[in-house]
This record gives structure tokens, C-alpha cells and sequence, in this order.
């Protein structure tokens, strides 16, 4: 079987200062070990020089953005493009976050652009799709999260789509302390991989790192990472302590030497 790159991304969303960012980085690399799960830390934009200079040289810490702008560059105030994020040393851009669909008002169309921009620029897009509570509800998840999947990525290459890696997360799981069950997690990852195989090929599906987020925690982090179509996970509120991240990663790391 392929072996999937595991990975744990941390998103700071709209949170820490210059000084909490700069301590924060601080503690994640005094306390990482060497490990096979990539560790990525998405911080807001005004902290990525400084995260990169702290983490340069350590081999599975990397950096990212939180979105960029579709366009390469130009006059769009308040924007950032994918070139600044790379010149910043930042490797992956988290990509169609609910928080940016939500209120931005981020299309399935202008997300297929966006992450075409980042792939051109040869960094990793993590492409977040999840269904609401009230498609989670009425049990038409498979079909929407389709929809999301089909409309920004399946325009792509093979070659393209094996650059990616895929976040799921359920909104009614987001920062609000509930979590997609293991099984629901494992089902819906799956679900994904069978339609990727469909369009592209069993190969391809087996080799993409689909990512759980929503209320990953080091209580449940351990159990949601053991699920065989889980590789990691996209977290948010528990990214922003160190303590609660590192036992994140550790639990990681066991899911992999299980
Ligand atoms: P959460 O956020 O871990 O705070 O639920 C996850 C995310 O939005 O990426």
C-alpha cells in the first residue's frame, strides 16, 4: 500500500499578537522531536518571517499561509499572493477554509483558481471542504462534500492532484468542542478516496493525505488518527497551546507506529 505523508497543521486563524506568535513558535520548536509526521504551522500572515527564521533547519516543521489572494499580484488592497507566501519560506496554503467560505463569501470557482495559483507556485494547497450541521442532519454529507471536491479540484491533472492534500472538516465540528465521531471521520475520508479513485485512479486516491479538522484535541487526537483513511489532522483552537499542539503530534506519531 502507498504510503501517505501524516502531517499535523496548526491554524492559528485571527489569533496571537507579534510576542504570543513569536513565544508560541518558540515552545513548538524547543519541544519537537524529530518525527515521520510533517508539522506544519499556519500563523496569520504578520508572523510568517519571523516563524520561518525559528523553524529553519528542522526537517519536519514547515510553514504556512492561511489563504492567498487568486491573482499573481496587482492592486487588490489588503491581499497577499501565493509568490509572498513562498518568498516568506512557506511551503502549504490552507485553501476554501469554512471560515473563509462562510464569510468571504469563497466560491467552489474561485477556489479551483486559487488552487491553481498555489500549484503553479509550487506550494502544497490544503483544501478544506465539510458540510454544515443541517446537511450533516438531514444525511446528505457525501453529496455536498462531493460537490466541493468535484467543482475546485477535479479539473485537475493526475499529476496536479497528487500535489494536494485535502482537509475534511465538518462545520458543526469547528471550534465548537464537538467532534466527528472516529467512524464518521473514517467513513467521509473514505468516501472521499473512493470518488478521487473514481475519476482519477485507485492509485492516485490511495496516495493523497486527507486530513481531519474540527475540535482535535489531545483527547481525541489519538483515536480520529488511528482511522486507516485518516493522516493527520488540521487544527485549530488546540494549535494555539503549545502543550495541547505537541500532545497532538505525539498522538501522531503512535497512530503511525501502530
Ligand atoms: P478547531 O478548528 O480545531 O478550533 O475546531 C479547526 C479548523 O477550523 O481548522
Amino acid at each position: 500500500m502507498t504510503k501517505r505523508a501524516r502531517i499535523v497543521a496548526g491554524n492559528w486563524k485571527m489569533n496571537m499578537t507579534y510576542p504570543q506568535g513569536r513565544d508560541l513558535t518558540l515552545q513548538i520548536v524547543n519541544s519537537l522531536q524529530p518525527s515521520e509526521t510533517v508539522v506544519v504551522l499556519c500563523p496569520p500572515f504578520i508572523h510568517l518571517q519571523n516563524t520561518y527564521t525559528a523553524i529553519t533547519g528542522i526537517s519536519n516543521l514547515h510553514l504556512g499561509g492561511q489563504n492567498c489572494h487568486e491573482a499573481e499580484k496587482g492592486a487588490f488592497t489588503g491581499e497577499v499572493s501565493v509568490d509572498m507566501l513562498a518568498s516568506c519560506g512557506c511551503k502549504f496554503v490552507i485553501l476554501g477554509h469554512s471560515e473563509r467560505r462562510e464569510y468571504f463569501g469563497e466560491s467552489d470557482t474561485l477556489l479551483a483558481q486559487k488552487i491553481d495559483r498555489v500549484l503553479e507556485a509550487n506550494l502544497t494547497p490544503i483544501f478544506c471542504c465539510g458540510e454544515p450541521l443541517a446537511i450533516r442532519e438531514e444525511n446528505t454529507q457525501d453529496a455536498y462534500v462531493a460537490e466541493q471536491i468535484k467543482n475546485s479540484l477535479f479539473h485537475l491533472s493526475a499529476d496536479q492532484l497528487k500535489k494536494i492534500v485535502i482537509a475534511y472538516e465538518p462545520i458543526w465540528a469547528i471550534g465548537t468542542g464537538k467532534t466527528a465521531s472516529p467512524e464518521q471521520a473514517q467513513e467521509m475520508h473514505h468516501y472521499l478516496r473512493s470518488l478521487i479513485a473514481k475519476q482519477y485512479s485507485d492509485e492516485l486516491a490511495q496516495s493523497i493525505p486527507i486530513l481531519y479538522g474540527g475540535s482535535v484535541k489531545p483527547a481525541n487526537a489519538l483515536e480520529l488518527f488511528s482511522q486507516p483513511d485518516v493522516d493527520g489532522g488540521l487544527v485549530g483552537g488546540a494549535s494555539l497551546k503549545a502543550e495541547d499542539f505537541m500532545s497532538i503530534i505525539n498522538s501522531s506519531n503512535k497512530a503511525l507506529d501502530a
